[in-house]
C-alpha cells in the first residue's frame, strides 16, 4: 500500500511542477512514506533520516518530510525531536495538501503537517505514477474499522471507505492500454470492499473482464470475508491467480479472542479446507504473530501444529510488537519476554521453511505460465524471472524474454525460496 501510495505522491507533485530525481543526495526535498505497524519498521524511519542528515551536512537546505502512518502515529515526537529536524509531516489522506504543506514550511521557516484522517477521500480521482511495467498497484479501498488489538493500522489508516466500481474499472482500462498485463487490487481490508450493492467479488470479476489484464491479484483479505461465492468466482476465472494470503496470526482460541480476530482455529481451518477443495491448486500463505502479551508455550505450540496442519507455502512471521494507542497496549501490558519470542519466532521459521521447500519441492516436473518481471537487482542478469500464478517466483535458465511476456516454463529444480525452470 506504501508503495502504492507513493506512487499517488509523485503523481500530486509532478502537477504541482515538482521534478523526481532518483539520487537522494541531489534532492532539495526528500520525502519518506512510512509504515507503524512494528517498531522496526519505525526505528529504520529515524535512522534513514539522522543518515540523510548526516551525509548532507549540517549547513544544507535540505527538507525532508514524514509520510504514512508513522506521520499520524507519531507527529508529535516526530516534530519535537530536535536532532531529526522534520520540516514537514502528512498522514495518509492528506497527500492532495502536500504542495501546500512544503510551501508553507519553505516559506515560513515552520514546521507543516496535516495527519487529519478522512472518511471519504479514496485518490479516486489521482492517477498514480507508477514505474513498474507489469503489475499496477490499484487501491480499491481504505481503512480498516476491525480493530484487531494488536495493530495500529484502524488509527493511522482511519475507517474503510472503498471506490465505485465504475472508477476502479476505468483506471483497469487505461492500465491495460498502456500495456499492464497484471492487477493488484489492494486494500488494508480488501474484501470488506463495498460500494453500494456491489461486494468485493462482483469488483474482481468486472476487473477480470477487463481486455488486456490477464492477471488479477487481492491483497490483503481477512479471514471473516470469504464467501463462497468470492471462491466459486476465484475457481472458475482462469484470470484471477490461485493465491490466498491468508493471515491466521495465532491458532489458540484464546489468544484469538484477545486479538479480536473474530474466528476460531476450527473456522480458520475449516475455510483452509474449503478452499483447497474449491481451488486444489492454490498458494495460500498467511501472517503470524508470536508472542502476543499473555500467550504461553502451550499456547504457541498449536499455532505451530496449526501451521503444519494447514501447509501453507509460505508465511510472514513476526515477533509482537506494542504499538502506542491499541487495544493491546492498554488492555494487556504484561509482555513475553523478548527471549521466548525470539525462541518461538525461530521455532516457527523452522517449521514453516521446511514445509516451504517441500512445496517448492513438488513442483519440480510441473509446468507453469510465467509472467515475465524485471530481474530484482539481487538476481543474476543472465536470467529472466517471472512468476506463477499462484505467485511463485520462477528464475528462467535463458534471459531472452521480454517483461510482460508470459512463457510456458518446467520447473526443472527448487530452493526454499524460488523455483527454477527451463522454457518450454
Ligand atoms: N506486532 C507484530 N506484528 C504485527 N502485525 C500487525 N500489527 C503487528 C504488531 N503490533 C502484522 C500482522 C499483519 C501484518 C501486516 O503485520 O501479522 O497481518
Ligand atoms: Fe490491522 Fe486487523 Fe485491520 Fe489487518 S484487519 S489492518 S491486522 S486491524
Amino acid at each position: 500500500m506504501n508503495e502504492y501510495d507513493s506512487e499517488l505522491v509523485r503523481s500530486i507533485l509532478i502537477k504541482e511542477n515538482y521534478e523526481f530525481v532518483t539520487d537522494e543526495l541531489k534532492a532539495d526535498i526528500v520525502l519518506l512514506n512510512t509504515c507503524a505497524v512494528r517498531e522496526h519498521a519505525h526505528r529504520r524511519v529515524y535512522g534513514r533520516v539522522h543518515n540523510i542528515r548526516h551525509e548532507r551536512g549540517k549547513d544544507s537546505l535540505v527538507m525532508i518530510g514524514i509520510l504514512g502512518c508513522m506521520a499520524t502515529n507519531l507527529r508529535q515526537s516526530l516534530l519535537e525531536d530536535r536532532s531529526l529536524k522534520i520540516d514537514f509531516i502528512a498522514g495518509p489522506d492528506s497527500y492532495k495538501r502536500l504542495g501546500q504543506l512544503i510551501r508553507e514550511a519553505a516559506d515560513n521557516g515552520q514546521k507543516a503537517y496535516d495527519v487529519t484522517l478522512s472518511e471519504f477521500e479514496t485518490y479516486s480521482d489521482i492517477t498514480p505514477n507508477r514505474t513498474d511495467g507489469v503489475n499496477a498497484w490499484i487501491a480499491v479501498m481504505r481503512g480498516c474499522d476491525n480493530f484487531c488489538t494488536f495493530c495500529v493500522v484502524p488509527y493511522t489508516r482511519g475507517r474503510e471507505r472503498s471506490r465505485s466500481p465504475e472508477n476502479v474499472l476505468k483506471e483497469v482500462r487505461q492500465l491495460a492500454c498502456e500495456g499492464f498485463k497484471q492487477v493488484t487490487l489492494l486494500g488494508q481490508n480488501v474484501n470488506s470492499y463495498r460500494y453500494e450493492n456491489h461486494d468485493f467479488a462482483y469488483l474482481m470479476d468486472e476487473v477480470s473482464r477487463v481486455e488486456g489484464i490477464e492477471r488479477v491479484r487481492f491483497t490483503s483479505p481477512h479471514p471473516k470475508d470469504f464467501p463462497d461465492r468470492l471462491l466459486d468466482l476465484m475457481a472458475a476465472n482462469p484470470k484471477i491467480c490461485k493465491h490466498v494470503h491468508l493471515p491466521l496470526q495465532a491458532a489458540n482460541n484464546r489468544v484469538l479472542n484477545l486479538m479480536n480476530r473474530t474466528y476460531t482455529k476450527g473456522e480458520y481451518l475449516k475455510l483452509v479446507n474449503k478452499i483447497r477443495s474449491k481451488i486444489p491448486n492454490i498458494t495460500l500463505t498467511t501472517d503470524i504473530i508470536v508472542g502476543f502479551p499473555t500467550e504461553t508455550d502451550a499456547e504457541f505450540e498449536e499455532t505451530l501444529q496449526a501451521v503444519i496442519h494447514a501447509q501453507f507455502d509460505s508465511a510472514f512471521s513476526f515477533k509482537y510488537s506494542e504499538r502506542q494507542g491499541t487495544i493491546a497496549a492498554k488492555k494487556y501490558p504484561d509482555q513475553v519476554p523478548e527471549t521466548v519470542k525470539t525462541d518461538r519466532i525461530l521455532r516457527l521459521n523452522k517449521v514453516q521453511n521446511e514445509i516451504t521447500y517441500k512445496k517448492n519441492r513438488a513442483h519440480i516436473g510441473q509446468v507453469f505460465e510465467i509472467l515475465i518481471e524485471p530481474t530484482p537487482q539481487d538476481k543474476p542478469s543472465h536470467h529472466s524471472v517471472g512468476r506463477t500464478g499462484g505467485n511463485k517466483l520462477v528464475i528462467l535458465s535463458k534471459k531472452d524474454y521480454k517483461i510482460g511476456e508470459t512463457v510456458q516454463v518446467m520447473i526443472t529444480d527448487a530452493t526454499p525460496h524460488a523455483l527454477k525452470g527451463h522454457p518450454l
